[in-house]
């Protein structure tokens, strides 16, 4: 038990490490210093929706929401990763070897979930996201809240956090694709603290 729990301890730094070296060379698209915490994945995990199955995660970093999914019983199955970086695509494939995981733009979503066999089983019931979209511009906000919704089932909806002040997905965007955000709880304990969207459909809330 004793050497389990080393293990885990050693894994977490080696992930902080890859994690933080990924923020050096592009901190833009990695958009966070560090990890999310337990506290903000449990927050996202909360908002999922009732007896949901099947989730996209986009922005898969060091696993941090991948391992919340798989311990709240999401199957690897039915759990498809998106990660752009290649050092943190290839880290998340030997964390989650059952799990879908691909090295892609969270724009290409579509063609993602085709070429891993994700989309066979049917869409979304969720997609969390990890990823900086405040620091994106419109223009590639809206294709990737876009991609996500096209991956998503009728009911479905996307969560995302956020370290601003307000939903970061712009007015003009939300309005543009017919989607309507709502303000969930606030992770304090994160570095720094964030605030969880749930963003939906507007006939669908
Ligand atoms: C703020 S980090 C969050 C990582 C992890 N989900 C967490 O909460 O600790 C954002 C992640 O999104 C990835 N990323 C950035 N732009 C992306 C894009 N267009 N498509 C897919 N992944 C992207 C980055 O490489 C980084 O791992």
């Amino acid at each position: 038990m004793e050497e389990h729990r080393k293990r885990q301890r050693s894994l977490r730094r080696r992930a902080q490490w890859t994690f933080f070296r990924q923020w050096l060379r592009n901190p833009l698209a990695v958009a966070a210093i560090s990890p999310s915490s337990p506290q903000l994945a449990r927050r996202m995990i909360a908002e999922l929706p009732t007896g949901a199955t099947r989730v996209i995660e986009l922005g898969g970093g060091t696993g941090v929401f991948t391992e919340a999914l798989l311990a709240h019983g999401i199957e690897p199955r039915d759990l498809l990763v998106i990660e752009l970086n290649e050092e943190l695509h290839q880290h998340l494939k030997a964390r989650f070897p059952y799990a879908h995981i691909a090295c892609s733009d969270a724009r290409e979503l579509h063609a993602a979930s085709e070429a891993t066999g994700y989309c066979v089983d049917g869409p979304a019931d969720a997609v969390i996201s990890g990823l900086g979209l405040l620091s994106m511009s419109r223009v590639t906000q809206q294709a990737i809240v876009s991609a996500a919704f096209a991956c998503l089932n009728p009911h479905g909806r996307l969560i995302q956090f956020t370290y601003g002040p307000s939903c970061p997905v712009s007015r003009e965007v939300l309005n543009a694709l017919g989607l309507e955000a709502r303000r969930a709880k606030m992770a304090w304990w994160n570095v720094p603290p964030a605030t969880v969207y749930v963003i939906t459909r507007r006939s669908h809330p």
